[in-house]
């Protein structure tokens, strides 16, 4: 069992990066040498002293300083509390939890990431090992949001889109441009070559509509992920407060294979799920 006494971290700094957004970097007080060792896609425990815990993603894993950086949006009562803190505050730490992306999708596969709003940050590892000269595999990245201020990682997706296609859309567009979903591109994208793997994180009817979508092309559901948000508290499938079936998101998730996802959804037991990580 992971000890769930919280680990002291800095906050270093942060800007605005979309609308109620902070981009933040943090620093863990004392860094071990396994604190670099997160998969894309899993997430950690943030505490604001006498305040609360809430789950949040690393968009960059830690360094060997145990330097990372994370997207807060303003939710309630931890998130105001984090976007009023100066840097330099003193704040806790618990990770990481949790099963990340698959790590044995298809060498030189095509994957297909379907993000929508805040849902681009537990991809964003997984975008940046695609673009680097030597990625395992090609990615196309499509991208929604409500309107443009709500879009984040701005810098990120500014050097993405040289480096790979990106597709964004807006329910609300800026005056010249047509309203649309990440939907919209998929007959686009399986034109031009088809889908080896889905990964989907955003508001659970995109992420559903997107499974469904391309199950109807074709692609089988053991290649389609999606990353599930839940309410948690322990983060160590103790507490019962995230589950899903009969698994635990924190523990079991947050990213689930479409299969199990719906067999779970159906009632079956924990043999829904694999015996170990992978999801493959
Ligand atoms: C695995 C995981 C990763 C996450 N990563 C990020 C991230 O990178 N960046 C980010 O900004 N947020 C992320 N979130 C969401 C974030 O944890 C919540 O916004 C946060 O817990 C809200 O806490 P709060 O005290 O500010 O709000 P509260 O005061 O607890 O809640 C405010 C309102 O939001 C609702 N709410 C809060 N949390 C959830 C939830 N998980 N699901 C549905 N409704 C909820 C409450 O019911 C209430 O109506 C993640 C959540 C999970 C489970
Ligand atoms: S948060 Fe406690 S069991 Fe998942």
């Amino acid at each position: 069992m992971i000890d769930a006494t919280p680990r002291r971290l800095w906050l270093e700094h942060g800007y605005v990066d979309g609308e109620d957004t902070r981009h933040f970097t943090f620093r863990l007080d004392a860094p071990h040498a396994g604190d670099g060792a997160v998969r894309p896609g899993q997430f950690f425990m943030l505490c604001v002293p006498g305040v609360g815990e809430a789950p949040f993603t690393y968009v960059r894993p830690p360094d060997p300083d145990g330097r990372f950086s994370a997207l807060v949006r303003r939710m309630g009562r931890v998130t105001d509390a984090l976007l009023a803190c100066a840097p330099g505050a003193l704040l806790g730490y618990r990770g990481p939890f949790g099963h990340g992306w698959p790590h044995d999708l298809p060498a030189g596969g095509r994957v297909l990431a379907v993000a929508g709003g805040c849902g681009l940050a537990p991809l964003a590892s997984m975008i940046e090992d695609a673009c680097a000269p030597d990625a395992p595999w090609r990615l196309t990245l499509l991208y929604g949001a409500r309107h443009a201020a709500a879009q984040v990682l701005g810098r990120e997706r500014a050097r993405w889109r040289k480096l790979l296609p990106l597709f964004e859309s807006f329910d609300q567009p800026p005056p010249g441009q047509r309203p649309g979903t990440p939907l919209d591109q998929l007959d686009r994208v399986f034109a031009a070559g088809g889908v080896d793997a889905l990964l989907c994180c955003g508001p659970e009817p995109l992420m559903l509509a997107s499974a469904r979508e391309c199950l109807r092309r074709g692609l089988p559901a053991e290649r389609i992920w999606l990353s599930l948000e839940r309410r948690m508290h322990c983060a160590d499938g103790l507490c019962g407060h995230c589950y899903l079936g009969a698994s635990y998101v924190c523990r079991d998730g947050p990213t689930y294979r479409y299969d199990h996802y719906l067999r779970l959804l159906r009632g079956s037991g924990a043999d829904a799920l694999p015996a170990a990580p992978g999801y493959c």
